[in-house]
């Protein structure tokens, strides 16, 4: 069994991307620029945001972290929206997910310019992505590509199932691993909460990818011998024992799945350091204007 280490990989990635901004610099051209608006003091978005600014110095990034209230209101936000959409010297920016209920987040997605839109959350970017053309990949799906690619893990051919079907990971994580490449060219299944045989596709499978955020779901029994298994769950679990109050809980039950696998990502320290990278990377992406003028 080999533990995939995201944390490694994902510093390694940081480091190529920070050498490749201190040439861009050198040679005159301008720093990558990096806003977020954070709404609210959701204790999960705040180590996010937290994780993408310290990410941004790490990659040698100009970043900015726009905050609003809980009560900021839907037309405040997008009037935001617009003008960073209109600042130049902005080269990508997000709005961190999610966000009060009397907002409409897909509004917000929306009315990002989907030439800065670095989550890769427009319908433009999610249909180019959709019939393989350039543009801004969701950051978690990509991120386990990256991770696949960087194992070099054969997934041609290969019989993957998908569990979650979230417009953030899930679904592109599916069309991900179909597409012609490497990696990609895998028989794609995804399962959800109204899938009926959910438990016997994970046991044909040769990847299972879990993405349903319930933590511990997948058990042995579910599991066939020498799966690779990419555990995307990042489930906050009461936990006296830690100073936070919680313990970070995967959609995998890893001490019994392990065993099984040829290869398994932690949590922590799997898939989630990888997110982050590749938000620095389609910033870089953005700033060197490489996919869209
Ligand atoms: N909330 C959970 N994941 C994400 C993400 O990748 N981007 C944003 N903007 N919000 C999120």
């Amino acid at each position: 069994m080999t533990l995939i280490d995201g944390k490694a990989i994902s510093e390694q990635v940081k480091q190529e991307i920070a050498a490749e901004v201190a040439q861009i610099v050198e040679a005159g051209g301008k720093r990558p620029h990096l806003a977020a608006i954070l709404v609210g003091h959701d204790g999960g978005s705040e180590t996010y945001v937290a994780a993408k600014v310290k990410a941004c110095e790490a990659c040698g990034f100009k970043s900015s972290l726009i905050r609003y209230e809980e009560d900021v209101t839907e037309e405040e936000l997008l009037a935001k929206v617009r003008e960073l959409n209109e600042d130049a010297d902005v080269d990508g920016f997000i709005v961190q997910l999610p966000l009060p209920k009397h907002i409409s987040e897909q509004k917000v997605i929306e009315t990002i310019d989907y030439r800065k839109d670095v989550d890769g959350f427009h319908p433009i970017n999610v249909g180019r992505m959709s019939i393989g053309l350039p543009c801004y990949l969701s950051a978690t799906p990509n991120g386990i590509m990256e991770l696949l690619r960087r194992y070099d893990i054969e997934t041609s051919g290969k019989k993957c199932v998908v569990l979650g079907r979230s417009n953030i990971v899930g679904k592109p994580m599916a069309t991900l691993m179909m597409q012609k490449g490497k990696p990609g060219d895998a028989t794609v299944t995804v399962c959800h909460s109204r899938s009926k045989n959910l438990v016997e596709e994970c046991q044909q499978a040769d990847i299972i990818i879990a993405a349903l955020g319930q933590p511990n779901f997948v058990t042995a029994e579910m599991v066939k011998e020498g799966a690779v298994v990419i555990d995307v769950g990042t489930t906050r679990v009461p936990d006296a024992t830690k100073k936070s109050g919680f313990k970070l809980t995967g959609d995998v039950k890893f001490d019994e799945v392990a065993p099984k696998c040829s290869y398994i990502t932690p949590v922590p320290g799997g898939v989630g350091p990888m997110t982050i990278v590749s938000l620095m990377k389609n910033t870089l992406l953005a700033g060197k204007k490489e996919i869209y003028a």
